[in-house]
């Protein structure tokens, strides 16, 4: 039975997640969390689905073994493919996903041109096709696969030329026509000033802070919040389990965004 004493667990694909992390910290400074990039696996976007949930319900299996009061997924193509099979399985743990942003966006921009960068497999579920049914009416929607770009973002060189021509590719048709950006990809927000350098003075909308809202709230709802003074822990693993990856971890952690 989840305590309030237990874990926060978090996972993404590999360091995008990370962006999602930060938010959660500033929200509960008190949780501790531990997050899991499954860097050996990813891109989950360039995966099928029944992989995504193969891999998403291991690392659950995992952390709520472990002791975790909580999930988050920290993925939106995870969430896309996983989250409601993984409620199904752990009923009395809160499992809280992501989800493109696109109702801030809308709401900001209406009758706007509103660009949707997530990853193939995301934009191709049920779930971005409900998302874009009810927002799409009230301005126009634009989804942009972004194939290669987590790959780009876990190399971890965001300044590289190889990582502006591939932007450039992807969303230069659209510089000067579009109001609103919504990242929905937790990697993203990485390279948001990149994407501006393509793009121009654009307004973005990610899922942190949603996310972090929603964590408050599904842990007060099951008493689960830390009732300790102290500040919160944090802790890294990945499925790439070397030094270098870590200290790409502690890097991406350390990135003001
Ligand atoms: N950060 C994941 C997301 O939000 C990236 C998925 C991937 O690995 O392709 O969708």
């Amino acid at each position: 039975m989840a305590d309030s004493q237990g874990f926060v667990g978090v996972f993404d694909s590999g360091v995008g997640g990370i962006s999602i992390l930060k938010c959660l910290i500033d929200e509960l400074p008190h949780e501790d969390f531990r997050f899991f990039g499954d860097s050996a696996n990813a891109p989950y976007g360039d995966r099928s689905a029944d992989e995504v949930l193969a891999l998403s319900r291991a690392i659950t299996d995992a952390m709520v073994s472990e002791g975790a009061k909580a999930v988050v997924i920290a993925c939106n193509t995870a969430t896309a493919a996983a989250a409601e099979p993984l409620r199904r399985a752990y009923p009395d743990v809160p499992i809280i996903g992501v989800e493109p942003a696109l109702k801030p966006a809308v709401l900001a921009n209406l009758q706007g041109r509103v660009l949707v960068m997530a990853t193939a497999l995301t934009l191709s579920l049920e779930k971005f096709h409900r998302l874009s049914k009810r927002w799409g009416s009230a301005a126009e929607v634009i989804p942009v696969p972004c194939v290669g770009l987590v790959d780009r973002i876990e190399h971890g060189d965001l300044d590289a030329n190889d990582l502006h021509a591939l932007l450039e590719s992807l969303v230069g048709e659209h510089r000067g026509s579009v109001d609103g950006v919504v990242l929905g990809c937790t990697h993203y927000p990485f390279v948001k000033q990149q994407i501006r350098e393509v793009l121009g003075d654009v307004a973005f909308y990610d899922s942190g802070e949603g996310t972090a809202r929603r964590l408050r709230s599904q842990l007060e709802e099951h008493g689960l919040l830390a009732t300790r003074d102290r500040a919160g822990t944090v802790s890294f693993a990945s499925s790439r389990d070397t030094q270098e990856e870590l200290a790409l971890y502690e890097r991406f952690f350390a990135m003001q965004i």
